[in-house]
């Protein structure tokens, strides 16, 4: 049994079918990059895997749990068990880098502690404790990330990498079982893209379970364990980089990088 299990996901939005029956495992500590053409269904699959859009059909489990359909039988299923960091950061404008990170820590603390009551002052001392201890933890997740210096900077004084960074280290703040990233460079200019690339690869090198979905070829061939190449809605071929990069079988895999070279040479002339 694999780490992660996603087992035929079907997703449509009305009329249009998107995902058509995705099938893949990974292993934990195992990187994953998923690639393919614009429009073939890549952030709708990671947004089906993080609870943020509902599949229609198929199954999802992680470490033999059932994740999707939920039943609410299982701890997994509290939708902590993956992170995401969007394309465009999603951080909020009006709260600064600290803050953007402790928010979603904070919810959580304070579920912990159950129903909220004015008169219950052991309570709020415990938030209080559990406020600050998520203060300390998201200062060190953001001094992981290069960010000391930026703590009480709201995201428009930040670049775009370092914005990209505050996400991740949010993401991280969670502790999700799998890390998540759609498209993490591709809204950034091109000197900045490797600031947050240097950070996801510390990240592997501490062993973190992530699927990437990018355009960045060479990176995705530098940094995964196993490639995914998704095309019309179904995963077309799998292997490990090596594989997928030097000795594709599909026929729409080898369209895939034609069609890039192309462009390359194109932008070169
Ligand atoms: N919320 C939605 N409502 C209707 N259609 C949607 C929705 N989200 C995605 N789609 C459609 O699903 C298809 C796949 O979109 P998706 O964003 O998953 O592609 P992608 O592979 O991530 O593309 P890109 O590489 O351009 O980011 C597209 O045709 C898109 O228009
Ligand atoms: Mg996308």
């Amino acid at each position: 049994m694999a780490f992660l299990e996603v087992n035929n996901l079907y997703k449509s939005f009305n009329e249009t079918e998107v995902l058509k029956g995705v099938s893949f495992e990974m292993e934990r500590g195992e990187v994953l990059s998923i690639i393919g053409s614009s429009g073939n269904g890549k952030t709708t699959l990671l947004r089906c895997l993080n609870g943020l859009e509902m599949a229609n059909a198929g199954t999802i489990s992680i470490d033999g749990e059932t994740v999707f359909p939920a039943d609410g039988k299982n701890s997994k299923q509290t939708g902590l068990t993956f992170g995401m960091v969007f394309q465009n950061f999603n951080l909020f404008p009006q709260y600064t880098a600290l803050r953007n990170v402790t928010l979603a820590m904070d919810v959580q603390a304070e579920k912990t502690l159950g129903k909220k009551n004015p008169f219950d002052f052991k309570r709020k001392q415990a938030l209080k404790e559990l406020r600050a201890k998520n203060e300390t933890e998201a200062r060190l997740l953001l001094a992981r990330v290069g960010l000391e210096n930026k703590v009480d900077n709201y995201p428009c004084e930040l670049s775009g990498g370092q914005q990209q960074r505050v996400a991740i280290a949010r993401a991280l703040a969670l502790s999700p079982d799998i890390l998540c990233f759609d498209e993490p460079t591709s809204a950034l200019d091109p000197e900045l893209t490797g600031e947050v690339l240097k950070v996801i690869k510390q990240l592997r090198s501490e062993g973190r379970t992530m699927i990437i979905v990018t355009h960045e070829l060479e990176f995705a061939r530098n940094v995964s364990d196993k490639i995914i190449f998704m095309a019309d809605g179904v995963i077309e071929e799998t292997g490990t980089p090596q594989e997928l990069f030097e000795n594709p079988k599909s026929e729409k895999t080898k369209a895939f990088f034609e069609k890039l070279s192309e462009k390359v040479t194109e932008n070169d002339d």
